[in-house]
């Protein structure tokens, strides 16, 4: 049987910051702004991102999930520059995206916002197939053989120093049927979110405000992987679902800077495979090495064998 490759990176925090004009300061953007300037761009480095997203170029996994937080304070100009990294990650039917809370800064005029990254925020034809997107855009699938992508979106945009995010009773009504229906169907379900999805992983500024409905849904309606960002680190819970044991893995940024000897940035393999007696899901980690130049593998763990 073949092996599915995905890639899993989070928290792209493009930069470099586009000059910004006085009238797109206004409101919350000029909190992220300033603090932007005064320390988040040295958190935050795009050559680090460089020699990661060449990494995952370099290995040409099956396909590479995006999950959130590709901009800062959501300046029009920081939507067309992430635009243009996502096409030199890949065409969009190799590269899945869904917006963070940072994408969702401010309420914009779509057209000058996540409008622009469309091709990777919406379904395949296979996914389409399945179950066709709500007019809302959320959820929608991404079909490949047995594997199967349920993109969420949980940005929202919220008051300053808020980071909070909700995936709301829209998307949580049609996920529950879908989850249910894709598992019938022998599916491999990846869930993509932006926020942690289980209760307490984060606090309440920063926290998915449904977070325990849709820890409900996963659980009563199975999932095999969630995957998700937000918290700029690696953890992994186990979460027990009608359907075994599914995995919910965040996952480090992809541009944080190596500090001291704690190397940051990461991105995460997964090698999916479909066994005669169930699924193998390996988790291969890639970091940014103490030098910055290059990455290598800083972990390999099988996450589920049947
Ligand atoms: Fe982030
Ligand atoms: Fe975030």
């Amino acid at each position: 049987m073949s092996v599915f490759t995905l890639a899993h990176l989070s928290d792209i925090h493009l930069g470099p910051m586009p000059r910004a004009r006085r009238r797109d300061l206004m409101s919350k953007r000029m909190l992220g702004y300033v603090n932007w300037h005064q320390g988040r761009k040295l958190v935050h480095q795009r050559d680090v991102l460089e020699v990661l997203t060449r990494d995952i170029i370099e290995r040409n996994p099956d396909h590479i999930a995006v999950t959130g937080d590709l901009v800062n304070i959501g300046l029009p100009g920081e939507f067309e520059m992430a635009a243009e990294w996502l096409r030199e990650l890949g065409p969009p039917d190799r590269v899945t995206a869904i917006p963070g809370n940072h994408d969702a800064y401010v309420r914009l005029h779509p057209e000058q916002g996540t409008v622009r990254w469309l091709p990777y925020m919406q379904s395949n034809e296979a996914g389409e197939k399945l179950s066709p997107t709500p007019a809302s855009g959320f959820p929608f699938l991404r079909r490949f053989g047995d594997i199967v992508l349920v993109a969420l979106s949980s940005a929202i945009p919220t008051l300053p120093f808020i980071a909070a995010g909700r995936v709301g009773s829209a998307q949580r009504a049609l996920l529950r049927p879908l989850l249910e229906e894709l598992g019938r169907q022998g599916l491999f379900r990846v869930v993509l979110i932006h926020h942690p999805p289980l209760p307490g992983q984060v606090g309440w500024r920063r926290g998915l405000r449904d977070a325990a409905a849709l820890t409900g849904i996963l659980k009563e309606s199975g999932t095999e992987l969630v995957l998700h960002g937000h918290n700029h680190e690696q953890t992994e819970y186990e979460l027990e679902t009608i359907s075994g044991t599914a995995v919910v893995v965040g996952v480090p940024s992809a541009s944080e800077a190596v500090s001291g000897k704690i190397p940051a940035a990461r991105y995460n393999e997964y090698r999916i495979k479909k066994l005669k007696n169930g699924w193998e899901c390996e988790m291969v980690g890639r970091i940014v090495g103490e030098d910055a130049l290059t990455v290598r593998e800083c972990e390999r763990k099988l996450l589920r064998a049947p």
